[in-house]
């Protein structure tokens, strides 16, 4: 099949085109590289021996949008692009409801006119909200995200159910996932975000390869076991694998369908430092800060029906997610600029 990866230069999309390439499809791939490098697509090239035909542009542009589906006959689009820094989205909610609201609203309409009807969203754990009940699942009411950057996604999850029930010959995917980390095993792909991580396993690698000099864990005092938060880590190749599944069911699903994807099972703050330090074989210095705004204790994924209905589950451990994030780190210290 021939599938249009929006935002496929970015961590997520570059693996995702790499495991599309290796299942023989045929990927075309828009990205406006404001959070992404052309270099992740190369290194896919050369680890896949295949070609991708990669467009530089914005899903914001509707008529570069429309030349692209008259160019390149596409049956499936999977929609990565977007913006994701929770603290920034703050600080810009308007910057982050035209990427991210007005940019899906702008691909669906090219679609339409396209008559391509087979989406696989990229939404978030975030739409359940400040939810006491863990694990989630997905007959959980969606709550109320804490930030500009959570409500663009519920947005567009309420955009697409509106579209689904319009016009029945919709077929929509909305991936709710966890919290994605790792690398693909090669250490030539992987997250290169830029400054400051905002998110702990980069943090953590970037100590580890000294560009940071300790990691700061937000809080020990949280109702969890050792007082730190927990999450649902889940290896990258696990995710984009589920997206193989997902775009597999929808082909034979009218309507929307919402799947997790997560491991099932959280993970503190220090077990996540205590994998690394097996993983990598070094010492992660830490001091205990002050609880980051927004963070919730805990939450994990109730990943049964994905494993139902998509015959998917994840399968790499704390331990893979560690070794493959450190071997892209240790391999690429200054990211794709090393
Ligand atoms: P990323 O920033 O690495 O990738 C996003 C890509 O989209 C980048 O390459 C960026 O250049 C591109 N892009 C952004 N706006 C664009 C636009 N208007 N037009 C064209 N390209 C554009 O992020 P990621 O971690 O790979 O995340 C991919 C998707 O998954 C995002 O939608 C994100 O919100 C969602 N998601 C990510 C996480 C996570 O923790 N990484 C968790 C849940 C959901
Ligand atoms: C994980 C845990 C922190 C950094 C975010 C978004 C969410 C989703 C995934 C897109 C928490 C702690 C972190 C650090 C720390 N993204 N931490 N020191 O906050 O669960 O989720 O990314 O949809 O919407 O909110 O991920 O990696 O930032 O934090 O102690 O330097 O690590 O407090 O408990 P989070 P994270």
């Amino acid at each position: 099949m021939s599938i249009l990866v929006t935002g496929g230069a970015g961590y997520i999309g570059s693996h995702m085109v790499l495991a599309l390439l290796e299942h023989h499809h045929e990927v075309v791939v828009l990205d406006n590289l404001s959070n992404g490098s052309a270099a992740s697509l190369e290194r896919v090239a050369a680890l896949t021996g295949r070609d991708v035909a990669f467009i530089e542009g914005d899903v914001r542009d509707r008529e570069l949008l429309d030349r692209l589906f008259h160019q390149h006959k596409i049956d499936d689009v999977l929609h990565f692009a977007g913006l994701k820094a929770v603290g920034e989205s703050v600080e810009h909610p308007l910057r982050y409801f035209d990427y991210n609201v007005s940019g899906t609203v702008t691909l669906c309409r090219a679609m339409e006119a396209a008559g391509v009807r087979r989406l696989v969203f990229s939404s978030s754990a975030t739409v359940y909200g400040d939810n006491d009940t863990v694990p989630y699942d997905e007959a959980l009411p969606t709550g109320e995200p804490t930030n500009p950057y959570g409500r663009s996604k519920l947005m567009v999850e309420e955009v697409l159910r509106d579209l689904a029930r319009a016009d029945t010959r919709w077929s929509i995917a909305l991936l709710r996932y966890f919290n994605p980390v790792g690398a693909h095993p090669s250490g030539l792909i992987g997250e290169d975000p830029l400054g400051i991580p905002n998110n702990l396993v980069p943090y953590i690698t970037q100590v580890a390869v000294g560009r940071r000099d300790a990691l700061s864990v937000f809080g020990n005092d949280y109702p969890t076991p050792d007082g730190t938060g927990v999450r649902d880590y889940i290896h990258v190749m696990d995710l984009v694998e589920g997206h193989l599944a997902a775009m597999k069911a929808i082909g034979r699903r009218p309507g929307v369908s919402v799947w997790n994807l997560g491991g099932g099972r959280g993970y503190s703050v220090l077990d996540m430092i205590q994998a690394f330090e097996k993983a990598a074989g070094r010492k992660i210095p830490y001091r205990i800060a002050p609880r980051r705004d927004g963070d919730l204790a805990q939450y994990w994924a109730d990943a049964s029906k994905a494993e139902r209905e998509l015959d998917w589950k994840a399968t790499r451990d704390i331990e893979a997610m560690m070794a493959d994030a450190w071997r892209w780190q240790v391999n690429n210290p200054g990211g794709y600029a090393s």
